[in-house]
C-alpha cells in the first residue's frame, strides 16, 4: 500500500496569524497535505493533524499564538489523538524552545520547511518528534507551485515571488525568521499565474517581503518592473497588485510602469514607518523624507489617480515629539488613503532591541500609545475625505461576491482597492462593471451599477 493511501481522508487544520504571506504559505501546505491524501476542515474537533502558522512581526501576535496553542494542546490532552505543529516565523525563532516548552507538541518549522512539509508531518506521525529550522540553500530555493485548492473559484490570488529579506531594518525579525532573500524564477511565476487564471481568477497579487528588490541579486534574472510588464502580458489576467514594496528600491522603470501598464492597478502599499530623517536613519531604512515624497511625486504623475496606504510604527527607540511631528505632517503631504500602523514592539535579536535596553531609549509605552491615537486620528479623517470624494463618481469595480451585510447586495473593489457595495447578484462575481458611487461608509462606498463607465 503507497504512503497516499494510508493517509487517505485524515482531515488536517490550518489556523493562520500574521500576514498574506503566511496566508499563502498555508495555502501551499494544505494543496500538498492535499495532494497526500489530507482534507482540509474548519473544525479542529475533527482534525488528525492541526498546523498553526504563526507569526513573530510583534509581540502580540505571538502572544496569540500561544493562546490558540493551549486551546489544542487541551483537545489533546481531552484524548483527541492529533498531531499538532507549529510552523512559520515563531516555529523558526524558538525551535527547540518551543518543543522544550510543550511536550505535546509534535511538529516544528520554520518557512524554509514548507517545501518539505509532506514529509515532515509524515515523520512526526510515524518516528516522533520533529524539530526543522535548517535554512534551505538559496540557489534553486524549491518555490512550491502546487496551488492553493481553497483559492478555487475566487476572483483575486496570491503568487509569490520571492521569499526572505536581505534588508537589516533595525527594529524588524524577518530577515532572521524568514533568512535570506530568494527570487522565483519568473517564468514559474508567470506559469503560475497562468494557471491561476484558467481557474476564473482575474487579479494577481505578487507577493514577498520586498517585491521591488525582485531579481537584484543574481545577474541574468529580470528587475522587478519587467515582471510586471510580463505578467501584464497574459492573456485573462486584468489586475496586477503587489505587497510589500520598500521606498528605497522604487526605481525609475517601475515608476514608468505605472505610465505603461493599464493593468497595474492604482492603489499602492508603500511603508515609510516614519517621516523622520533622524528615525528613518536609526531604522535603517535607507532614504529620506524628501526622497519618499520625490517618489510619491513622480508616482503621481505617471498615475495621476493613484493612491497610497502605508505602514507606521509610533514609538520607535529615541522618537522625539518633533520627530513624530514629521510623521503626522507626512499624512497631510501625502494624503494616504489607509495605513497599518503600530506601537514599536522589541523584538528578540534585532538591534532597536539594544536601544531600548542597553541604551535606555526606549519610548514609555504612554507615549508611543498616544501616538498611535494620533495618527490613527488623522488617518480616519484621511480615509473619509477620500471616500467621500468617491461620491458622484463612476468607478470600474471586480465584482468579489455577496457583499458581508445585505441581502441582495453584492461587493467588489475597484482599481484604487476601495470596496463598493451594490444591488446585484452572483452572475456578476469576477466581471468588472462600472458602479456609480452614492454613498461613503467609514470603510466602504455604496453605489448603483450604471450602464457606461
Ligand atoms: N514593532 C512594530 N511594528 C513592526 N513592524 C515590523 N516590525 C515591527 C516591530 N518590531 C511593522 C512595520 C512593517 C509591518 C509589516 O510591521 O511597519 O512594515
Ligand atoms: Fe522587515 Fe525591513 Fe525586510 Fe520589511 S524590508 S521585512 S521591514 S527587514
Amino acid at each position: 500500500m503507497s504512503e497516499v493511501e494510508t493517509e487517505q481522508s485524515k482531515k488536517v487544520f490550518f489556523r493562520t496569524f500574521g500576514c498574506q504571506m503566511n496566508e499563502y504559505d498555508t495555502g501551499k501546505m494544505r494543496a500538498q497535505l492535499e495532494s497526500d491524501g489530507y482534507v482540509a476542515t474548519d473544525s479542529p474537533e475533527e482534525a488528525d493533524v492541526i498546523v498553526v502558522n504563526t507569526c513573530s512581526i510583534r509581540d502580540k501576535a505571538e502572544q496569540k499564538m500561544h493562546s490558540a496553542l493551549g486551546e489544542y494542546r487541551r483537545m489533546k490532552k481531552e484524548g483527541q489523538p492529533v498531531t499538532i505543529a507549529v510552523a512559520g516565523c515563531v516555529a523558526q525563532q524558538e525551535g527547540q524552545t518551543l518543543l522544550d516548552r510543550y511536550k505535546d507538541l509534535d511538529l516544528v518549522f520554520g518557512p524554509d520547511g514548507i517545501p518539505q512539509v509532506r514529509n515532515l508531518v509524515r515523520a512526526a506521525r510515524t518516528t516522533g518528534r520533529v524539530l526543522d529550522t535548517d535554512y534551505l540553500d538559496l540557489d534553486n530555493y524549491p518555490f512550491v507551485s502546487d496551488l492553493d485548492p481553497a483559492s478555487k473559484g475566487k476572483v483575486g490570488a496570491f503568487v509569490t515571488i520571492q521569499k526572505g529579506c536581505d534588508n537589516n531594518c533595525t527594529f524588524c525579525i524577518v530577515p532572521t525568521t524568514r533568512g535570506k532573500e530568494a527570487s522565483r524564477p519568473w517564468d514559474e511565476i508567470v506559469d503560475e499565474s497562468r494557471r491561476l487564471v484558467d481557474t476564473g481568477v482575474k487579479e494577481i497579487t505578487l507577493i514577498g517581503q520586498n517585491v521591488n528588490s525582485y531579481g537584484l541579486k543574481n545577474p541574468g534574472d529580470i528587475p522587478f518592473a519587467e515582471l510586471l510588464y510580463k505578467i501584464s502580458d497574459i492573456e485573462g489576467v486584468e489586475r496586477i497588485r503587489y505587497t510589500t514594496s520598500h521606498p528605497r528600491d522604487v526605481t525609475d522603470e517601475l515608476i514608468q510602469a505605472y505610465a505603461d501598464l493599464p493593468k497595474l492597478t492604482s492603489q499602492l502599499h508603500l511603508p515609510v514607518q516614519s517621516g523622520s530623517n533622524r528615525v528613518l536613519r536609526r531604522m535603517r531604512r535607507y532614504y529620506t523624507r524628501e526622497r519618499f515624497l520625490d517618489i510619491v511625486a513622480g508616482l503621481k504623475k505617471a498615475r495621476p489617480d493613484l493612491v497610497l496606504s502605508t505602514d507606521i510604527i509610533c514609538g520607535f527607540p529615541g522618537e522625539t515629539d518633533e520627530d513624530f511631528e514629521q510623521t503626522l505632517q507626512l499624512m497631510d503631504e501625502v494624503g494616504f488613503v489607509s495605513s497599518f500602523s503600530f506601537k514599536y514592539s522589541p523584538r528578540p535579536g534585532t538591534p532597536a532591541l539594544k536601544m531600548t535596553g542597553k541604551r535606555g531609549e526606549g519610548v514609555a509605552p504612554e507615549v508611543a500609545q498616544e501616538r498611535l491615537v494620533r495618527w490613527q486620528t488623522m488617518q480616519r479623517e484621511s480615509s473619509a475625505a477620500w471616500a467621500k470624494s468617491l461620491e458622484g463618481g463612476v468607478h470600474d469595480v471586480l465584482v468579489e461576491g455577496w457583499s458581508k451585510h445585505d441581502a441582495g447586495v453584492v461587493c467588489g473593489r475597484t482599481s484604487q482597492f476601495a470596496m463598493v457595495n451594490f444591488p446585484g447578484d452572483l452572475s456578476l462575481v469576477g466581471k468588472t462593471v462600472p458602479v456609480q458611487v452614492t454613498r461613503a461608509f467609514t470603510n466602504s462606498v455604496r453605489g448603483e451599477r450604471v450602464s457606461q463607465a
